[in-house]
């Protein structure tokens, strides 16, 4: 019997043809609809390999029942929807998308951060309804992004790719990260900072860090109180990393200026959110790595580890890599 392969999402048949040719595959139908947990609870019990997307849990609870599973490739660069601790006891190979998608993800955070500051959607809107009577001194002004001074809270190699980018708008860079990184600081001139000096210094501040449980609501009451009234928050990484709630007060209390969201605690947010209904928010539907190249690549990755696994081979982009060192 082949090994089986269950895809959470429909992928474009040019993806998957190879896999088809050595594995039998099954693949959830639909590209907008996520798959059902109970599907994918009875799915997972007959495969050895599961493809996945970061909106689904890949919990213990799926885990355990899930016998002849090896690896779960999940279609992201994060991984927190997934348990991998429950998942390397159990000897399950996890594995992610680095690397491919680091120029495509900072693309779009500096795009979210310009259209912030500069109010791009809102005034894209206006114009579109009719809403446009003459030109006039201030009309839809909004911040300078040149010369600001930029904070990257996680400067891992998507916040250096965003450093870049601000160096190039003649941006102050700070930074604050777990370890320092010289080579960033030595290339890009981005300055090592507190987490306290670089919120309350920041024009810009940029959400870059991993969900872990260190970071889950790292941006809290406090900390939005601590920043400029004139600062914009930026997140594009996970939105558990700030309180929603916290972020809607600040924003409504004029605490700080706007907000660029591309991610949200529960994804899809709902179109009745209260932050949606702010003016000053800019919110995306988690696409930062959205280009058609990069998610090519992406599933490409997912794609040879999967492959590379049920034959034998070490994968290439490994989270969990102490599973090497059990093997
Ligand atoms: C997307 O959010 C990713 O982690 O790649």
């Amino acid at each position: 019997m082949k090994p089986s392969i269950y895809i959470t999402r429909k992928l474009p048949d040019v993806c998957v043809a190879e896999l088809k040719e050595k594995f039998d595959v099954k693949m959830w139908e639909s590209e907008e609809i996520a798959v059902p947990q109970d599907v994918l609870l009875s799915e997972v019990k007959k495969v050895d390999a599961l493809l996945t997307v970061v909106s689904d849990p890949v919990t213990e609870e799926l885990l355990s029942v899930a016998s002849n599973l090896k690896v779960v490739a999940n279609m992201a660069v994060g991984y927190d929807n997934i348990d991998v601790e429950a998942a390397t006891k159990r000897g399950i190979y996890v594995c992610n998308t680095p690397d491919v998608l680091t120029e495509t993800t900072a693309d779009l955070t500096f795009a979210l951060l310009l259209a912030t500051a500069r109010r791009v959607v809102e005034a894209a809107e206006f114009t579109k309804e009719g809403k446009w009577q003459s030109w006039s001194p201030f009309l839809l002004a909004g911040h300078d992004v040149h010369h600001k001074t930029i904070g990257i809270c996680g400067m891992g190699k998507i916040g250096e790719a965003v450093a870049r980018r601000a160096k190039g708008f003649g941006m102050e860079i700070l930074y604050h990260n777990r370890t320092r990184k010289p080579e960033a600081e030595k290339e890009i001139g981005a300055k090592y900072s507190s987490f306290e000096s670089l919120i309350s210094q920041s024009d810009f501040v940029v959400a870059m860090a991993p969900l872990t449980n260190e970071t889950r609501h790292m941006f809290n009451a406090e900390v939005f109180r601590k920043m400029k009234s004139t600062a914009i928050f930026i997140n594009t990484s996970r939105g558990a990393v700030a309180d929603e709630g916290a972020l809607y007060e600040a924003l409504e209390q004029k605490e700080i200026a706007g907000a660029g969201l591309d991610v949200f605690e529960v994804e899809p947010i709902a179109s009745d959110h209260p932050l949606l209904q702010l003016k000053n928010v800019t919110a995306l539907p988690h696409i930062g790595s959205a280009s058609i190249d990069t998610r090519m690549a992406m599933i490409h990755i997912c794609v040879e580890n999967i492959q590379r696994i049920l034959t034998g081979e070490s994968p290439k982009t490994l989270v969990n890599k102490s599973m090497l060192e059990t093997k």
